[in-house]
């Protein structure tokens, strides 16, 4: 090379090196995301250490956060962003009119993906083919209003024992019960014989809550979650999940190992039932796959089965009965409801049809206390916008449901419980939110609550039962109740309820 070329060379170069940074300068430039406004945050952590100081539940803290910053911020939590929404027009925007844009879900952190099986949940799977085929069987062969039928007589017999279970505690403790803790027992009852098949003893229903319960403990979200560079300082939290999950797999594959001998053997063991979710999912075919799932992906579509309607369903329950307690006029009006239409037989669940009273306290109970704050965390499938900010597909979009269902430009007296609003005719809500978003306690759109019809028929038939079997008063006796409430996987009442029940004449 001779010194004009090199020097021409050279200055090539320094001109492709030049354009090059210049065009990667715009390109970040341009890459530069316009969010929606939020708290200012620190370097790294973000909101994340403000968020701990302030010493709130996460709830509290963004309820606080939206009255300054509207109905769409932005919260910085270390590596991830949030974006919370909590506006009736935007969630029916993002949710309904651009549903199939916004609903998916966003990365999950390394324990979530232990327990989900790499995301192989109904709940967990990104929007695509695995969540297409998994969603498609719960729906159509297990909640389809036809197959929720055919399992009538184990709701009827989970409300029975419950009946009995309030009856004997409270002769036990004068007349005083537990209304959580045996309204979960219940209905997590009858989801373990939907799930496997069998009725199970009370022995092996505790161990199996416990076994539950230990996972979602370990799910609760970490600092590593939101800062991994940490991750090596929670190797300890790690292994503890690990076993957990070992021991939820050992437990769980079990049951799973004796319906499959079961169903090959039809009429070995003559306590089992003709049906149930594990039949579904033996030999499912799930899109681009070969085989169907696992034994430990078995796991955890059956523990999604029965985590997603147990806690839900038993903390509906709890401020339902608190809010019975403490409107004992609307509590008369229902229990006349009840006698009106079934008489001196037990309410069955075809009942509840002609029971309008029954499903405007229901209606009003769901709209109150959603048993979730925030549905489930949203993802968008590829970039966009919203409320002329962007949206990037790496956010988590929260939605913030309370601020919806006690919105006073949607309501009118959103703070009062008021089943009434639902009868007199001057107020309603399509709970899917097709028509309109108003309340949302099983979220809306594509990725609503596929349990929602089975969960409504338990907690109308539960309260019905509750009802017409014993009044409901405060413990102790005339003492205020507190409505505030504890976040815990729902949002349960802080102080656990306790109520004095009197059988009925
Ligand atoms: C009162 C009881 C219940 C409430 C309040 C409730 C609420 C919710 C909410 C808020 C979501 C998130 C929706 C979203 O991401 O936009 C959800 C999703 C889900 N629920 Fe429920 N749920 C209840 C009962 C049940 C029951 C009984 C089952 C099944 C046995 C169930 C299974 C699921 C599943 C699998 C998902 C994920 C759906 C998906 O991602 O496609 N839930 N539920």
């Amino acid at each position: 090379m001779t010194a004009a070329s090199s020097s021409s060379f050279f200055t090539l170069l320094a001109f492709v090196i030049s354009a090059l940074i210049f065009f990667l300068f715009r390109k970040s430039k341009s890459k530069t995301l316009n969010l929606p406004p939020g708290p200012p945050g620190w370097p790294v952590v973000g909101n994340l250490f403000q968020f701990a100081r302030s010493g709130k539940p996460f709830f509290q803290y963004v309820d606080d956060l939206r009255k300054e910053y509207g109905p769409i911020f932005t919260l910085k939590m270390g590596t991830r962003n949030m974006i919370i929404l909590s506006d009736a027009m935007l969630c029916h925007e993002a949710l309904i009119e651009r549903g199939a844009l916004f609903a998916s879900r966003p990365r999950e952190n390394p324990t979530r993906n232990i327990f989900s099986c790499n995301k192989f949940t109904v709940n967990a799977a990104v929007y695509g083919p695995v969540w297409r085929s998994l969603r498609r069987n719960l729906v159509q062969n297990m909640l389809s209003s036809t197959r929720l039928k055919e399992f009538r007589t184990v709701r009827e017999m989970a409300m029975d024992k419950l009946i009995a279970r309030l009856s004997a505690e409270a002769e036990a403790n004068n007349g005083v019960v537990w209304v959580l803790k045996n309204a979960r027992f219940a209905v997590f009852c009858i989801l373990l014989a939907m799930c496997f098949g069998i009725e199970m003893d009370e022995e092996t229903v505790e161990k199996m809550d416990q076994t539950m319960k230990a996972v979602l403990i370990v799910l609760d979200p970490r600092i590593d979650d939101y800062l991994p560079i940490l991750r090596p300082f929670f190797s300890k939290q790690r292994n503890r999940a690990l076993q957990v999950r070992k021991e939820q797999v050992d437990y769980i594959v079990q049951f799973i190992e004796k319906r499959r001998q079961m169903i090959r053997n039809t009429g070995s063991d003559k306590a089992a039932m003709s049906f149930s979710y594990l039949d579904t999912l033996f030999d499912l075919k799930v899109e681009g796959r070969k085989s169907g799932p696992s034994n430990p992906e078995l796991v955890s579509l059956c523990s999604e089965f029965l985590n997603g309607g147990t806690d839900t369903t038993g903390t509906a329950i709890e401020w339902g009965i608190a809010r019975l307690i403490d409107n004992p006029d609307v509590q008369s009006k229902l229990y006349e409801e009840i006698k009106s239409t079934v008489g001196d037989r037990k309410v069955e669940e075809q009942d509840v049809e002609k029971m309008t009273y029954l499903q405007a306290v229901v209606k009003e109970l769901l709209r109150k206390h959603p048993p979730t704050f925030f549905v489930l965390t949203h993802a968008v499938t590829e970039p966009t916008t919203l409320a002329g900010y962007d949206i990037p597909t790496d956010v988590n979009l929260e939605i913030y449901s309370p601020a919806i269902s006690e919105d006073p430009k949607l309501w009118s007296n959103p703070e009062k419980f008021d089943p009434d609003r639902f009868v007199s005719g001057k107020e309603d809500a399509d709970i899917t939110g097709v028509k309109g978003v108003k309340m949302m306690p099983f979220g809306v759109g594509r990725r609503i609550c596929p349990g929602l019809g089975m969960a409504t028929v338990h907690v109308h038939l539960m309260l019905a039962r509750m009802v017409q079997e014993f009044e409901w008063k405060a413990y102790p006796p005339n003492s205020p109740l507190d409505f505030t409430g504890k976040l815990e996987f729902t949002v349960v009442m802080k102080n656990p309820l306790r109520a004095m029940i009197k059988q009925r004449a």
